[in-house]
């Protein structure tokens, strides 16, 4: 492992988090539900541009993958087929002084981390949710939440091969919510016990499973790369043998520095043919896939990259945030990518007056059919860019006296603090080129450099 220190405290995340409504806790006025949160007014943008950036680019702009959407509640009969019902099982451990609850794979010692106490037996502890379906509490009716989406895109192997005539290889993605009752949860959104995930099921060939391996590896530590995570900050760990999943041959995992040190942002495994195998022999259905060029009939073996969304949205959060000091004075801010960033915009007038107001809403109305766009008429200007900073907003418009009579704004880039002055005819078609990464000093006809802010800043 790569000697590196995380750089960014949790405890300043929480509360930045907390204070400007990305996170709060669940049930929050009832004093919050254990390792649940709930994304704020931000946090839901966040993490909806993740997601949609992970869909743009594992689905829309491939050939190869379709998207799925598949119920939370299945078939029992596929837990107890996929292996969870028997395998997916933590060991844990009690203190029989303190009552606290341990995993024992976490414990390195055979005494409680938190009071030195005596611990129990490990027992098997199985992860999945219980639940019932229809008025009867009973055994027939118990149903599980489940632990993973991958399940839902197997049994519907057959369904999508048959519906859209994809020939191997071919994938399936979707994102959605899965459960697991977690022994120890913590660190934040890490780890809960209600999350979401975003799956790909990719199929192949047999003989060519170590090639698409390889390819998804690089694919989507790139995914991570090009929307702003620093390359130092992620590592690939292969699993040891004894690590690897009842149903893996091979896995590896992408590792971000998160604050608490290198944890599993996602894992890329090669599943072979163990889930068509067990879906088909259970089912009795074939699953099997015809090639057409060699005449032959076989199940495909699955690549699968399996991301957390919430672990997504932390990471990109403790790589995003910075520190500095401008003029003396401490600004946090978050270099969000503007894919990324929950607004991508915000108008300021400089003040209340009737006039300046009526143009800046002209340009909210304008600008907000094509992104979120903040507008902000409280406090002084300094305060409100710091806001529009802590939240990771791209550029700041601003709308002052001199715009009656020049029709003219000034843009303010979120992290050099540069600023130009363009005609407000131009301010769509400018936003829309830097948004997408033209160099901020590339200037629109009748646009002019207004202020360099280098200076000002001090690290
Ligand atoms: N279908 C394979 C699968 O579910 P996993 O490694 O157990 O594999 C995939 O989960 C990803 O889901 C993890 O890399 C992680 O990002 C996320 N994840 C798993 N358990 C989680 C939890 N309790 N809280 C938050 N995210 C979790």
């Amino acid at each position: 492992m790569t000697e590196q220190v995380p750089t960014v405290d949790m405890e300043k995340l929480v509360s930045l988090c907390r204070r400007r409504g990305f996170i709060f806790p669940s049930s929050e006025i009832y004093g919050g539900l254990s390792s649940c949160w709930d994304y704020g007014p931000l946090g839901a943008e966040l993490k909806r541009n993740i997601k949609q950036a992970w869909w743009q680019a594992v689905v829309q702009e491939r050939d190869d993958m379709v998207g799925m959407d598949t119920s939370i509640l299945m078939h029992p009969q596929v837990w107890a087929t996929s292996g969870h019902l028997e395998g997916f099982a933590d060991s844990l451990v009690e203190c029989k002084n303190c009552h606290q609850r341990w995993k024992a794979d976490d414990l390195t010692g055979d005494r409680c981390p938190s009071c030195d106490g005596e611990l129990t037996e490990s027992r098997q502890f199985n992860l999945m949710f219980k639940t019932f379906m229809g008025p009867v509490e009973d055994e027939a009716s118990t149903v599980y939440l489940r632990p993973e989406t991958a399940q839902g895109m197997f049994v519907n192997f057959k369904n999508v091969l048959d519906t859209t005539r994809k020939r191997l290889p071919f994938g399936i993605a979707q994102t959605g919510k899965s459960f697991r009752n977690e022994i120890t949860t913590g660190n934040f959104i890490f780890r809960s016990r209600e999350f979401e995930q975003m799956e790909i099921e990719y199929f192949v060939k047999p003989g060519t499973d170590e090639e698409w391996f390889n390819y998804w590896v690089e694919e989507r530590l790139n995914w991570y790369v090009r929307l702003g995570i620093k390359r130092e900050n992620l590592q690939l760990r292969p699993h040891t043998e004894e690590e690897l999943a009842h149903y893996a041959r091979k896995c590896s995992d992408i590792d971000y520095l998160f604050p608490m040190g290198w944890a599993e942002l996602e894992g890329i495994a090669n599943r072979g043919d163990f889930d068509l195998t067990q879906h088909a022999e259970q089912s009795g259905k074939s699953l099997e896939y015809f090639d057409n060029e060699t005449k032959e009939h076989f199940l495909p073996y699955i690549i699968e990259p399996a991301a957390g969304v919430d672990r997504s949205v932390l990471a990109f959060l403790c790589d995003a945030y910075d520190e500095e000091t401008v003029k003396g004075e401490k600004r946090v801010l978050l270099h969000l990518h503007p894919t990324l960033a929950p607004f991508k915009v915000a108008i300021l007038p400089l003040s209340r007056r009737e006039q300046l107001v009526a143009v800046a809403k002209e340009i909210h109305a304008d600008l907000r059919q094509c992104w979120m766009v903040s507008y902000d008429d409280t406090q002084s200007i300094g305060r409100r860019y710091r806001r529009q900073d802590e939240t990771g907003t791209p550029f700041c418009v601003t709308v002052d006296f001199q715009s009656l009579e020049d029709n003219q704004v000034t843009i303010r880039e979120r992290d050099t603090l540069n600023q130009i002055r363009i005609p407000i005819s131009e301010l769509r078609n400018t936003l829309q080129a830097k948004l997408a990464g033209e160099d901020f000093f590339v200037l629109p006809p009748g646009g002019k450099i207004w202020k360099e802010g280098g200076k000002d800043r001090q690290k």
